[in-house]
């Protein structure tokens, strides 16, 4: 079985290093800090996807170092909150936040998402959360408190990386499973999780490909800058990480494991 491997701490926590920003650089195109598969072409299309109008109250689920919130929140005048369970994602989040003059437009709080959201009622126009509800348990439950902190009409977007599509064995799910808690999927279920929600879905993109291509790139540029990334990292956890890049890379190549970007919308009041 794989032992259990770091990817999100080490990822915020060295966010700073040239090694870091250049393998973000080589896998992305652009850098906002990602350790996702969303490409970049992906999150140019989120802020039209949510429909995002300048001074948009905006939450990010899962926000990881802070990058693309406030990426967002640069070029749409945005008012963007990211929450994150990860104290040097957060940390990070922040710091970027005030050297880029942005807070407290844009800021960060650690929270782990699967006890609530930290909010009143209707208070965000937009939700997004990029790769991140896998993570949780208790997917209704999640949808539910997304639901509550949405304003009526409000867009709620969100990817899952692990909708099984074919036969897995069970060291690949332990491969895959290397960096943390993971919920597996069967094909339909968000669809269903996001009917009983009440949420009216308005797009499911199958974003597989996404997944392919970047656990591809990230995984040639952690390879060309293996002795500068065993340093930080320590040998078994760089080798640790190129497996489960590699296992995403199979498995979303040969679509036994699907990636899909969802977004809904909470219907209004008035409309029955
Ligand atoms: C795949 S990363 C995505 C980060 C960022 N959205 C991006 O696109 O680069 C998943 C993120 O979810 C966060 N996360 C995992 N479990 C969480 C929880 N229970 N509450 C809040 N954040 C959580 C992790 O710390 C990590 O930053």
């Amino acid at each position: 079985m794989s032992a259990r491997v770091d990817l999100y701490d080490g990822a915020y926590s060295n966010y700073a290093a040239e090694v870091y920003r250049q393998v973000r650089l080589e896998t992305y195109g652009e850098d906002f800090g990602q350790t996702s598969w969303v490409t970049t072409e992906e999150s140019g299309n989120i802020p039209q996807l949510l429909a995002l109008r300048s001074d948009s109250m905006v939450l990010e689920l899962g926000c990881g170092s802070g990058g693309y919130a406030l990426h967002v929140a640069e070029n749409l005048d945005c008012i963007i909150l990211g929450l994150d369970i990860n104290e040097s994602g957060v940390r990070n989040a922040n710091q970027l936040a005030v050297t880029r003059n942005l807070a407290p437009r844009v800021r960060f709080e650690q929270c782990d998402i699967s006890a609530g959201i930290p909010s009143e009622d209707n208070a965000f126009e937009a939700v997004f959360s990029n790769d991140v509800l896998c993570h949780l348990p208790a997917r209704l439950n999640v949808l539910r408190e997304i639901f509550r902190v949405l304003k009526p009409s409000g867009r709620l977007l969100f990817s899952d990386a692990l909708v099984i599509g074919g036969m897995v064995s069970h060291q690949e799910i332990a491969a895959r499973s290397s960096i943390g808690y993971y919920v597996f999927s069967p094909p339909g279920e968000n669809e269903r999780l996001i009917e009983s929600a009440v949420f009216r879905l308005l797009r499911a993109l199958d974003t597989t490909e996404n997944a392919t291509r970047i656990a591809k790139i990230w995984h040639q540029a952690r390879e060309k800058s293996k002795p500068e990334l065993i340093a930080l990292e320590g040998d078994g956890n760089f080798e640790g990480l190129q497996r489960f890049l590699l296992c995403v890379n199979t498995l979303t190549a040969e679509r036994r494991l699907l990636r899909y970007l969802y977004v809904m919308a909470k219907p209004d009041q008035n409309v029955s």
